[in-house]
């Protein structure tokens, strides 16, 4: 497998090492007295578990308070960032106490809609494997356990060749990186932004959202959301929407769940705070859109099984009749370098070329339309008022079936994968933690431990 990877993989990233000619990693356009720090590209092998760390791109820029995006028809002035007390908002990587009075506002206006919330009662940890008689419910529609996709589920681009770039987990340590590489590149991608790494990382979600990326929803805690209460899941929606606000000045539009985790009550409750479901492609229980590369850092999979998942996943996209939305991550450094590397190199030299863009651009919206304050409200109501979806879908690639086998046993370790539990990763090296439920706050435990002592290289 490896040989089938090294040709259209190691060429790209090879001759960056062996000649000194500047790739677009070594110029950065907004940072250019870090460029002597910043390492060359690396060598698959070196993206590994334990690897050392590079020095960081901070935030190049920090935009004064009151400065007007003019990509963005009225959007208003950036919020001071600076300015935000972290003790205003819930303790990180938890999700929120439901009695604070946000959260008790937040429960009455979801209730104030009327959409209908279906009475399932939370899954227990565990995933598919402990949850029998709900992967079997197929009014619940678990997308995790078995794919069952919604009608309103975003999965996918419609246009074929076309790739809804999205990255999840962030602001983190390496997003400088990432965000640098995108601009040389001239990509923008959609970013689904912890709440709680957003008031760690206020200035680079600013960049982000400045360099005209779209900002979306990924909850407070990234826990599994099917596993919350109705309260909890208003709560960690409502914080990271408010949280966005607070520093961006605009509301998000569109939401991932962690782990793809989410059927028809999560749907509806994030339906009725103006939040639309999205995840990523699906075309059949062994071919999920998933890298995989959360868990290089953790040392479940290995980059060269990385891009292994990746040669599939272009090999399966060229032959769909539709675009499709990829899951990666820029919480690690591990995850940013083999997308900077490997991914996105060999995604540009792709034959016949990809159209790689945010989710809402694949969608053919405009950007105002991923947030709730430039929103063109005619032409592209925000569902308040519709009734929530419900049963289960036909989707037209007939892939979403319920298959109540479907989903990894936990394996316990310290990582988790933000994967359905069979992704073509997981099958592959069947070490996937399924939905990461066995150890829902690791990824809090790893996101915080890799924050802690280099925090003050942020803003
Ligand atoms: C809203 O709350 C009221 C009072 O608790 C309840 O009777 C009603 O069913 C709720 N509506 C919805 C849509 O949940
Ligand atoms: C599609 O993905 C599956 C599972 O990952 C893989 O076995 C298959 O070879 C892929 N198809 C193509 C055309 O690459
Ligand atoms: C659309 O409606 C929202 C409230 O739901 C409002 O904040 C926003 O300003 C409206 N959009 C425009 C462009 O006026
Ligand atoms: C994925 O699902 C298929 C069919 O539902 C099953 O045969 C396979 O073992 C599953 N893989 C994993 C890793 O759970
Ligand atoms: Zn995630």
């Amino acid at each position: 497998m490896y040989t089938t990877l090294a040709r259209p993989l190691l060429p790209l990233a090879l001759p960056l090492l062996l000649v000194p000619q500047p790739s677009p990693r070594l110029l950065p356009a907004r940072a250019p007295l870090l460029r002597v720090l910043l390492p060359l590209p690396s060598l698959l092998v070196l993206i590994a578990s334990g690897m050392s760390s590079a020095p960081t791109v901070a935030a190049s820029t920090t935009f004064a308070s009151g400065t007007t995006p003019t990509f963005l028809p009225n959007a208003p002035p950036l919020p001071n960032a600076l300015s935000l007390n972290p003790a205003n908002y819930p303790p990180l990587d938890k999700t929120p106490p439901v009695d604070s009075p946000e959260v008790q506002q937040w429960i009455k206006e979801v209730n104030a809609t009327g959409i209908q919330i279906p009475d399932f009662a939370p899954t227990v940890a565990g995933g598919c494997p402990t949850n029998p008689d709900a992967v079997n419910d197929q009014s619940r529609c678990w997308w995790t356990c078995g794919g069952c996709a919604a009608p309103d589920d975003i999965e996918q681009c419609p246009d074929k060749m076309t790739w809804g770039l999205t990255y999840d987990d962030g602001p983190a340590l390496y997003t400088g990186d990432l965000l640098a590489y995108l601009d040389q590149a001239n990509l923008k991608a959609t970013f689904f932004v912890v709440g709680s790494r957003a008031i760690s990382y206020p200035a680079l979600l600013q960049e982000e959202y400045m360099a005209q990326h779209q900002i979306a929803v990924h909850t407070w805690s990234h826990p599994p959301m099917t596993t919350l209460t109705n309260e909890q899941i208003i709560a960690e929606l409502g914080w990271t929407k408010k949280v966005i606000k607070d520093v961006l000045g605009v509301t998000p539009t569109f939401w991932r769940p962690p782990y793809g985790d989410v059927d028809n009550r999560v749907r509806a409750i994030a339906k009725a705070m103006g939040l639309q479901t999205s995840i990523w492609t699906r075309i059949s229980p062994e071919a999920t859109f998933d890298t995989g590369d959360f868990d290089i850092a953790g040392g479940q999979t290995t980059s060269t099984q990385v891009l292994n998942n990746w040669e599939n996943i272009i090999g399966n996209a060229t032959t769909i009749d539709h675009g499709f939305i990829v899951l990666e991550h820029d919480l690690f450094q591990q995850t940013v370098d083999i997308a900077m590397d490997y991914i996105l190199p060999d995604a540009l030299a792709h034959q016949p070329p990809f159209k790689i863009e945010p989710i809402i651009s694949c969608l053919n919206k405009p950007l105002q339309d991923a947030y709730i304050e430039t929103n063109d409200n005619s032409s592209n109501p925000i569902g308040m008022s519709s009734a929530a979806p419900t049963g289960v879908s036909s989707a037209s690639d007939g892939a979403h079936t319920t298959s109540p086998q479907t989903g990894a046993s936990a394996t316990g370790s310290a990582s988790s994968a933000e994967a359905s539990g069979n992704s073509s990763g997981a099958s592959a090296n069947g070490k996937n933690s399924a939905m990461g439920i066995a150890a829902p706050s690791s990824m809090g435990a790893i996101a915080l431990a890799l924050v802690s002592g280099v925090v003050a290289l942020f803003l």
